[in-house]
C-alpha cells in the first residue's frame, strides 16, 4: 500500500514557493562543484540519505540489497524499515542485515517505533540486537500521532515520549535521531527533543508519502468507517517539508529534510532552506523495484541536479551553498516569519 500512488499526500511540500537565486555565469564548472558533507561525524560524498524503509520479508531483501548497492557505489546515508518485524521474528532479520552486506563502509542507521519505546520493549539487549543486526552508525524513532490515531488498535501515551527518548539516548551506543513520517516537526516540539540528547531529526515533513493516507487505506479494506474518515479528514494534516525546516533549523540539530523530494533540484531548495541532508524514501524505493543498476542510476541522476543546481548558483561547495539565501514566496515566505 505504501507504494501506490494514493500513498503520496495531495498536500504541498512548499518547493515551489523556494526559488534558488541563479549565478547567471558561473564562474566555476559543474565538475568543480564538490558535495562531500559530514554527518555525525561520517564522511558522505553527497548530502543525501537513502529514507528507511523496508525489511521485515524475505521477498523485500533484495529490494534492501539495492538500496544498499546505491548508497554504496555513492557514498550517501541510508536507513533501513523498522525492525520491529525482526525483533519478533529473528528469521527475518537477513531482510535488514544484507544493507551491511552491500554496504559495507556506509552510513547506515536503523529504525524502530516510538511506541515501542513507549510500551517499554526497547530494554538494553534488545537495542543492542537492534544495533548489531545491520552494524548500525545510528538509530531512527519514528513517531507519527496522527497515524496512530488513525489505526484502531492505535494508542499513544502522549506526555511520556520526551523522558522514555532521553533515557534511550543515555542508553545508547550510538546517536538516537526522531524522524516524523509525513507531518512534519514543529519549532517547539523540535527543540524539547533537542533537550533529551538526540544527535539529528528528520523532519518528515508533509507533501511527500503519508503514513495517514496508508492508514486509511487499511481501514477501508477492513471496513473501518472511523479510520477511513479520520485519514480523509486530516489527509494534508502536517507542516509541509519546506516549512518544517524553517522551523526546526535553528534548535542546534542537524537537520534530515525528508517528504516529497523527488528530484536534485527539490533537494538542493531543502539544502539552501538550511537542511545538512535530504531525506528521499518513494522515489529511491521505485527505482530499487526495478534492481540495484535501476537505483544506482536514479541516484546518481539525483545526486547530479543537486551539483547541477550547485553549480548554476556558482557555489562550489554546500557551505557557500548554504550561505546564499533562496527567495521565499507563498507560504514558505509566512512560514520563515510565523511567530512563535
Ligand atoms: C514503503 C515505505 C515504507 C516505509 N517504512 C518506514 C518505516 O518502517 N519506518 C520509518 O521511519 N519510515 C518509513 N517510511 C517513511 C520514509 O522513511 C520517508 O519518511 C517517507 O517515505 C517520506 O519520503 P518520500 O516522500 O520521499 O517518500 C516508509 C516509506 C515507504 C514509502
Amino acid at each position: 500500500m505504501a507504494m501506490d500512488d494514493a500513498a503520496v499526500s495531495a498536500g504541498d511540500p512548499g518547493w515551489s514557493d523556494v526559488t534558488l537565486v541563479p549565478a547567471t555565469l558561473p564562474d566555476i564548472g559543474i565538475e568543480d562543484v564538490d558535495l562531500s558533507s559530514n554527518f555525525l561525524n561520517f564522511a558522505l560524498r553527497a548530502p543525501v540519505f537513502i529514507s528507511g524503509m523496508t525489511g521485515g520479508h524475505p521477498d523485500v531483501e533484495k529490494i534492501n540489497a539495492a538500496l544498499a548497492t546505491a548508497a554504496h557505489t555513492h557514498g550517501v546515508a541510508m536507513g533501513v524499515g523498522s525492525q520491529r518485524a525482526a525483533l519478533v521474528d529473528p528469521e527475518l532479520a537477513p531482510s535488514y542485515a544484507v544493507v551491511r552486506q552491500k554496504a559495507p563502509d556506509a552510513f547506515i542507521c536503523g529504525n524502530i517505533g516510538i511506541s515501542q519505546i513507549l510500551e517499554g520493549k526497547i530494554g538494553t539487549d534488545v537495542l543492542r540486537k537492534l544495533i548489531d543486526m545491520i552494524e548500525a552508525n545510528a538509530l531512527a524513532i519514528h513517531v507519527n500521532v496522527l497515524q496512530e490515531l488513525v489505526q484502531p488498535e492505535g494508542k499513544i501515551e502522549l506526555g511520556r515520549a520526551f523522558e522514555a527518548l532521553a533515557n534511550l539516548v543515555a542508553a545508547s551506543p550510538v546517536p538516537v535521531m526522531v524522524k516524523e513520517t509525513g507531518c512534519g516537526f514543529d519549532h517547539s516540539t523540535a527543540a524539547r527533543l533537542a533537550e533529551t540528547g538526540i544527535a539529528a531529526i528528520d523532519v518528515g515533513g508533509m507533501g511527500g508519502t503519508s503514513f495517514t493516507l496508508i492508514e486509511g487505506m487499511r481501514a477501508n479494506t477492513a471496513q473501518d468507517r472511523r479510520g477511513a474518515r479520520l485519514a480523509q479528514t486530516f489527509a494534508t494534516w502536517g507542516i509541509p517539508t519546506a516549512c518544517s525546516i524553517l522551523d526546526v533549523r535553528d534548535v542546534g540539530l542537524p537537520v534530515i529534510a525528508t517528504g516529497g523530494i523527488s528530484n536534485g533540484l527539490q533537494a538542493a531548495k531543502a539544502l539552501s532552506l538550511g537542511a545538512q541532508l535530504v531525506g528521499i524514501g518513494r522515489k529511491m524505493l521505485t527505482a530499487a523495484v526495478a534492481g540495484p543498476d535501476a537505483a544506482v542510476a536514479e541516484l546518481g541522476l539525483i545526486i547530479d541536479e543537486i551539483r547541477i543546481s550547485l553549480g548554476l548558483s556558482g557555489c562550489r561547495t554546500l557551505s557557500d551553498f548554504s550561505a546564499r539565501s533562496p527567495v521565499l514566496s507563498g507560504k514558505v515566505a509566512l512560514w520563515a516569519t510565523r511567530n512563535r
